[in-house]
C-alpha cells in the first residue's frame, strides 16, 4: 500500500567493520536526502544492515524484523541491507512480509530510488553488483568522531571453503588511489585523527598513484602518513598470503602506522588449513609473524580462529592450541564452525558434534583470554599515547585506545585528544592510564 515517504531513519549494523562502514555511508546518503536520524522506536524507516557469516547472525534478522513490525510506535518501513540481503534477495520479503526493501552491499547508492519505490507500495529489491562503483554515486563523507573507517578494498577471491564472503561481496576490487586519499582528507577535515583502512582482504589492495606507479597497501599507508592532521593509521582484515615484504617494512618505518596486526590463521593443523583452502600452512604463518616482529618488535598480533571444521580431530585441535601458544595474541576472535549453504565445506562429511565444538571453543577462548591478559600486563609501566574516543562510566573518566588497540581508561581529557599516559594497571580486557605532563605529538 502507498504511504508517505519516510522522513526519519534508523540504521542497525550487525557485521564486520566494512558492514559498519556501509551503515555509516547509507546514513549519510539518507541525510543528504533530507532524512533525519532517529531512535529505533520512532524512525519511519528502520534499516537492518545484516551479516551472513554464521547461521546465528543470519537467522537473527528474522526475529528482529518481527519485533520491529510489532513495535509500539507503529510499523515503520523496514529495509534489509548487508550480506543477508545479497545472499537471500527477494526471498526475504517472501519469508518476512513486513519487509519493504532489500538492498545489497554493492547497490546501496540506489537507496533513495528504492525508498521511493517502497513508499509507492512496491517491494523494492536491488542486489545488483554493478561494475561502476557505488562509491562514485555516494555523497562526500561528513564529519564524524576522532576515529573513522575507510573502505579501500572490497570482495574476496580466496574462496576459503567455509566462507560466504566471496559470494556476498563479490570479487576483489580495489578503490582508486585518489578516491581514497580524497576521502581520507574529508574525514580528517571532519575531525578524524585515526583512520582504519578496510577491506575483506585489505592487504590485497593495489592501484596506481598520481604518477602512474604501481602501488600496494604500503604505498597508500605512506601517502596517508603525510596527511596533516592524521595521527594514526590502522588496517584490517589482512590475509597471510597478501602480506608483502613492503607492507612488513612499513610497520618498522611509518610512525603513524599503529603496531597492531589482525592476521587470521584460522586453525593450527596443516590438514585442516588445506581442507579450508587457506593456501598457507602453520609453518609459513609462524615465519611470517617472526618477520613482522623483526620489523616491529612491539607489534600486537590478533587473529580469527574456527573450531570444529568438518573432520577436525582432537589432535588437530591441539595443534591450534599449540599455534596460539607459539604466537602469543594481544586479542583474537574465535568461532564455532557454522555450515553455510552453497559453500564447499557445507557438503563435507564428518561434522564435529556440537558438544565437542563447545568444549574446544571454551578451551581456545580460555587460552586466548589468558594471552590477552598477559599482553595487557606487559604494558603496565609503559608510556604511550591514548586517543580519547568517548566518555567512561564514571564522572570525569574517559575511554581511549592505546597504539596496540587496547581500551584505556583515563581520568580526564576530551574526546579527540591524543594524550600521553603511563599505563598504571591492567585488567583482562582493558587498562588504566594516568596522564603524564607532556602532551603527545
Ligand atoms: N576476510 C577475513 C575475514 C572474513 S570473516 C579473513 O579472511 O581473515 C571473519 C571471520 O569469520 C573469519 O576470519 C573466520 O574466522 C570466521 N568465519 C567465516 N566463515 C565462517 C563460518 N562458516 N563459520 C564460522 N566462522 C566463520
Ligand atoms: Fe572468507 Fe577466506 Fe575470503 Fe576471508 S579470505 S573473506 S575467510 S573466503
Ligand atoms: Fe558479515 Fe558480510 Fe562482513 S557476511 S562479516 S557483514 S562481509
Amino acid at each position: 500500500m502507498p504511504r508517505p515517504a519516510p522522513k526519519s531513519f534508523h540504521v542497525k549494523s550487525f557485521g564486520c567493520q566494512m558492514n559498519v562502514y556501509d551503515g555509516a555511508r547509507m546514513a549519510e546518503l539518507m541525510q543528504a536526502q533530507g532524512m533525519v536520524e532517529a531512535g529505533a522506536d520512532e524512525a519511519e524507516l528502520v534499516l537492518l544492515n545484516t551479516c551472513h557469516i554464521r547461521e546465528k547472525a543470519a537467522e537473527k534478522v528474522y526475529s528482529d524484523i518481527g519485533r520491529i513490525a510489532r513495535r509500539d510506535g507503529g510499523r515503520p518501513m523496514i529495509a534489509v541491507a548487508g550480506c543477508v540481503a545479497q545472499a537471500e534477495g527477494a526471498e526475504i520479503p517472501r519469508r518476512a512480509r513486513a519487509v519493504d526493501l532489500v538492498v545489497g552491499p554493492q547497490a546501496y547508492h540506489n537507496l533513495p530510488a528504492l525508498i521511493a519505490e517502497a513508499a509507492a507500495g512496491r517491494v523494492a529489491v536491488d542486489t545488483d553488483m554493478p561494475v561502476l562503483s557505488k562509491f562514485d554515486a555516494l555523497p562526500a563523507r561528513r564529519s564524524g568522531g576522532p576515529t573513522a573507517f575507510l573502505t579501500v578494498q572490497e570482495g574476496c577471491d580466496k574462496f576459503c571453503t567455509y566462507c560466504v564472503v566471496p559470494y556476498t561481496r563479490g570479487a576483489e576490487v580495489s578503490r582508486p588511489w585518489t578516491a581514497i586519499v580524497d576521502e581520507a582528507k574529508a574525514l580528517v577535515d571532519g575531525g578524524a585523527r585515526e583512520i582504519t583502512l578496510l577491506g575483506q582482504n585489505v592487504n590485497a589492495w593495489t592501484g596506481e598513484d598520481e604518477a602512474g606507479r604501481r602501488q600496494g597497501l604500503d604505498g597508500l599507508i605512506r601517502v596517508l602518513d603525510r596527511l596533516p592532521g592524521l595521527d594514526r593509521i590502522r588496517y584490517t582484515t589482512s590475509h597471510p598470503n597478501d602480506m608483502t615484504d613492503a607492507l612488513i617494512a612499513a610497520h618498522g618505518e611509518v610512525a603513524s602506522l599503529m603496531p597492531f596486526l589482525h592476521l587470521p590463521v584460522q586453525a593450527g593443523s596443516d590438514r585442516v588449513l588445506k581442507a579450508m583452502n587457506r593456501a598457507h600452512d602453520v609453518g609459513s604463518y609462524l615465519r611470517l609473524i617472526d618477520r613482522v616482529r623483526a620489523a616491529r618488535p612491539d607489534i600486537a598480533i590478533s587473529g580469527d580462529f574456527i573450531v570444529g571444521f568438518p573432520g577436525e580431530t582432537d589432535a588437530e585441535f591441539e595443534e591450534t592450541l599449540a599455534a596460539v601458544r607459539a604466537v602469543g595474541h594481544a586479542q583474537a576472535f574465535s568461532f564455532k564452525y557454522s555450515p553455510r549453504a552453497g559453500t564447499p565445506a557445507a557438503r563435507m562429511d564428518d561434522p564435529v558434534p556440537a558438544e565437542v565444538m563447545d568444549a574446544r571453543l571454551q578451551r581456545l577462548q580460555a587460552l586466548l583470554s589468558e594471552q590477552q591478559f598477559a599482553f595487557n600486563r606487559a604494558t603496565v609501566g609503559r608510556r604511550c599515547a591514548v586517543l580519547i574516543e568517548r566518555r567512561g562510566k564514571l564522572p570525569g573518566q574517559m575511554l581511549g585506545k592505546s597504539p596496540w588497540l587496547q581500551s584505556v581508561l583515563v581520568d580526564g581529557g576530551a574526546i579527540g585528544d591524543l594524550i600521553e599516559v603511563e599505563i598504571a594497571a591492567a585488567g583482562p580486557a582493558s587498562l588504566t592510564g594516568v596522564r603524564t605532563e607532556r602532551a603527545a605529538a
